[in-house]
């Protein structure tokens, strides 16, 4: 098995930024379609797209693709597929999956009839009448589309979003793979300030300390093609002292992050610490009216509680008063907002968003505003356009 196809799968809007997220891991010949990014690859970079991929929500091992319409057709295409490469003989698998627009719409039966198929294959290949699935995990998916029905084996197990440092949760957290894309989706680099005024539990600022510093988000976490014997555990090896030698610990960066709640700021010291990015971010309580922003660029990521998951209506009101009150004259920041909220735009009326994207945030659609500030050095604002109202402490104060 040298060539393999592996699929990232990616939350609906996201799958240009995991398919240049996998095309800067080297992997060239992708394939986009509605929620995955195929792409070519071996073995040996199982490891290294797991550790790697930070939008992606997981990896899976394509195993086959055909067209099915009936049960038999089914089972026979399945059934002929080389399950034994990689599937153990102790192996314990289950099978999921889903339908869309297909003659074979009962996903349940599918699922059945797949393990029933990839069953036998198994018995043929190792001569054996019964398997009692003690080793390790393989969770098999069909995914059938328009009658076509794509196998896989998941390499990834728990999804990617869990990096393994969010043990401390504040109210409606975002996903990991989400914060990262929208901090890949900003205009934000290692030399600019970055600021959540609203950090939950701390992800977005935390994702961006991992990107600057090149941390593989993977790397304190396991996956379940850990355990397959196909892959050679040097491979595993290898790919994580890669990861270890990539990291720069010593990136100095500008980040810093508030919120109303002091439990959600412990929780943002936790989980920085966990993530090894502790001692660049600074956390702090602080009310969003009380922020004050003394520098005349930088990069503001944030996203507001919003109805349907926390607050009341007036209280939001009240948070987007103040977000507009705080940046509306920051002609040097950069402003990114994830609601689902359509009001937001509205109440924040610097100029009309530069662009909006669509995206999802689990299965709430969500939109993603972004306002782009002038570039460093533009300069020709009068210097009091930058004053918001009432100077409280400065961000640069904090500055490492
Ligand atoms: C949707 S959550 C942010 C979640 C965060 N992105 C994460 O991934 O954990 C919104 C946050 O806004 C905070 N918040 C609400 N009102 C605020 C205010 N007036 N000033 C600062 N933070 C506020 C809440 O405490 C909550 O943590």
């Amino acid at each position: 098995m040298n060539r393999i196809t592996l699929i990232a799968t990616a939350t609906f809007g996201l799958e240009k930024v995991v398919k240049n997220e996998v095309m800067a891991l080297g992997f060239e010949n992708t394939k986009v379609s509605e929620g995955k990014v195929e792409f070519e690859a071996t073995l040996a970079d199982i490891p290294r797209a797991n550790l790697w991929l930070r939008c992606a929500d997981r990896v899976l091992l394509k195993i086959g693709e055909f067209e099915a319409s009936t049960f038999d057709e089914l089972f026979e295409k399945t059934k002929a597929l080389p399950w034994e490469d990689i599937i153990t003989e102790d192996g314990k698998f289950d099978v999921n999956g889903k339908a869309v627009k297909s003659t074979l719409g009962s996903i349940r039966a599918c699922q059945s009839i797949v393990k029933k198929a990839v069953v036998e294959r198994l018995k043929q290949k190792y001569n054996k009448e019964w398997f009692e699935e003690t080793g390790p995990e393989f969770t098999i998916q069909i995914s059938m589309l328009k009658d076509v029905a794509v196998l896989t084996i998941d390499t990834s197990g728990a999804g990617l979003h869990k990096r393994g440092y969010r043990e401390a949760g504040g109210e409606a957290p975002l996903k990991e793979t989400l914060a990262a894309a929208l901090v890949l989706l900003s205009f934000w680099n290692a030399d600019r300030i970055l600021i959540d005024p609203m950090c939950g539990s701390g992800t977005i600022l935390i994702e961006a300390a991992m990107i600057a510093r090149h941390m593989a988000p993977g790397l304190k976490r396991g996956f379940a093609s850990e355990r397959w014997p196909a892959i050679d555990e040097n491979y595993w090896r290898e790919a994580r002292l890669a990861a270890r030698d990539a990291i720069l610990p010593d990136r100095k960066l500008q980040i810093f992050g508030y919120d109303i709640d002091e439990k959600s700021i412990a929780a943002c010291r936790i989980n920085a610490a966990n993530a090894g990015v502790g001692d660049v971010i600074l956390f702090e309580r602080k009310d969003l009216k009380d922020v004050w922003i003394n520098e005349k660029y930088g990069i503001v990521i944030s996203n507001p509680p919003y109805g349907v998951r926390m607050s009341e209506f007036k209280e939001i009101n009240e948070i987007y008063i103040a977000i507009h009150k705080a940046f509306r004259k920051k002609w040097g920041w950069s402003l990114y907002i994830l609601t689902a909220d359509e009001m937001f735009p509205k109440y924040f009326k610097r100029a009309r968003p530069d662009r909006v994207r669509k995206l999802y945030n689990g299965k709430i659609k969500v939109d993603y505003y972004q306002y782009y500030g002038e570039k460093p050095g533009y300069g020709d604002r009068p210097a009091e356009n930058d004053m918001p109202d009432q100077p409280d402490q400065t961000a640069s104060d904090n500055l490492p």
